[in-house]
């Protein structure tokens, strides 16, 4: 086996050198001392020591790929490829190809205040982001009044009609009483979004909508119906309305997130308090229809899921494996443009959710492998 292995070690001992203006400067060496592997291995005696050398040079090279990846680091200023604090909260992804788009609620200070914004990032590692566009620039469409809300947009692209369709929650200031979904559509991922219409989704009170596409393309808006408790509904084949219930768990829960996971579905969501942070739970179930499992912390409760509220879940599948994220806003009503992110890779599987301490992680989206630093 270690004879199949082509690989080498290079070592570059760095030669000082001085440039024009009299200052050392750093200048790698032409030519390069070379470890090669194969002698190296021929060298051991024993096969038990070669697999140890195998087994360390894997672990070192897989440690060192996870170093050399730029870092998800939860809680802390993101900052976009402008330098400037990414704007998305109460977010979704979207991927196209090999680019993934996150939209979310755009709270820049610098905002008119009678406007609603929505911006759109994209990156190919999830980790380094580049703005866009401000996607949605717009003024109160369904006189709402002043204080009037626009939160959590989500773009679903329809492969029929070729159109990026958002839903977002709309609503006026005190009590959330429109509790309806405003729509969106565009030609391209980043253009301008038209707003089209608002609605009540099968007639029901909506508030915090989830987004969630099925492995099979199926599309899903989430969305919290006071009264009753959240829905999981279809969208019809356009995307522009919400066709079909499939759904209505009794739990009251918002911030609605979805995954299908090893044959499971998993839902996430937040107790009632506004603002303020409280223990998501989880439950899970084998069809959308349910039954779902009781409903169980994803932390242990006190922690308040670190300060932050769910917002989406995402699935990377690689080559080595799937990685399961949890998206979640820690909010700061006083500033909510000042408001960051809670990423991390969910510890997931038979039908339990755990969520880890937040601490800086890297995510190779080729393999699926995320590992979490500092440890
Ligand atoms: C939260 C909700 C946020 C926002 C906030 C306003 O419960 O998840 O999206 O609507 O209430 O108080």
């Amino acid at each position: 086996m270690a004879s199949q292995i082509r690989s080498q070690i290079t070592r570059d001992t760095p030669r000082f050198t001085r440039n024009v203006f009299g200052e050392f400067t750093i200048k790698p060496l032409a030519s390069r001392r070379r470890l090669d592997f194969n002698s190296l291995m021929n060298n051991i005696s024993t096969n038990f020591a070669r697999a140890c050398l195998v087994t360390i040079l894997f672990a070192a090279a897989s440690l060192s790929c996870a170093a050399d990846l730029p870092q998800i680091r939860p809680g802390e200023v993101w900052l976009d490829d402008r330098g400037q604090p990414i704007q998305a909260h109460g977010g979704g992804i979207l991927k196209m190809g090999d680019t993934f788009y996150w939209f979310g609620e755009d709270r820049s200070p610098s905002n008119l205040r009678t406007n609603r914004y929505v911006a759109c990032y994209s990156s190919t590692n999830l980790a380094q982001w580049t703005f866009r566009n401000q996607v949605v620039k717009l003024g109160d469409p369904e006189n709402l009044g002043r204080g009037w809300a626009l939160e959590r947009p989500k773009v679903f692209y329809n492969q029929k009609t070729r159109k990026f369709v958002m839903y977002a929650h709309l609503d006026g200031r005190g009590g959330y009483k429109f509790a309806s979904v405003g729509v969106f559509t565009c030609d391209t991922v980043d253009g301008n979004y038209e707003y089209l219409k608002s609605f009540r989704p099968l007639g029901q009170e909506s508030r915090d909508i989830g987004q969630f596409v099925d492995d099979d393309g199926a599309a899903y808006l989430i969305f919290e119906d006071r009264p009753f408790g959240f829905r999981i509904a279809s969208l019809s084949d356009d995307y522009l309305t919400v066709e079909k219930e499939i759904c209505l768990v009794t739990n009251h829960l918002e911030g609605g997130a979805l995954v299908h996971y090893q044959g499971l579905y998993y839902v996430i969501g937040s107790h009632l308090t506004g603002w303020n942070p409280n223990s998501n739970v989880y439950a899970t179930a084998k069809s959308l229809a349910g039954p779902w499992s009781e409903f169980a912390d994803i932390a242990s409760p006190e922690l308040k899921t670190y300060g932050s509220q769910s917002s989406m879940l995402w699935k990377v599948t690689g080559s080595n494996t799937t990685t399961v994220i949890f998206m979640a806003d820690i909010w700061k009503p006083r500033a909510l443009w000042d408001s960051r992110y809670l990423w991390m890779p969910l510890q997931i599987g038979n039908g339990k959710v755990q969520l880890p301490a937040p601490k800086p992680w890297t995510l190779d989206v080729s393999t699926g492998e995320a590992t979490i630093l500092d440890q």
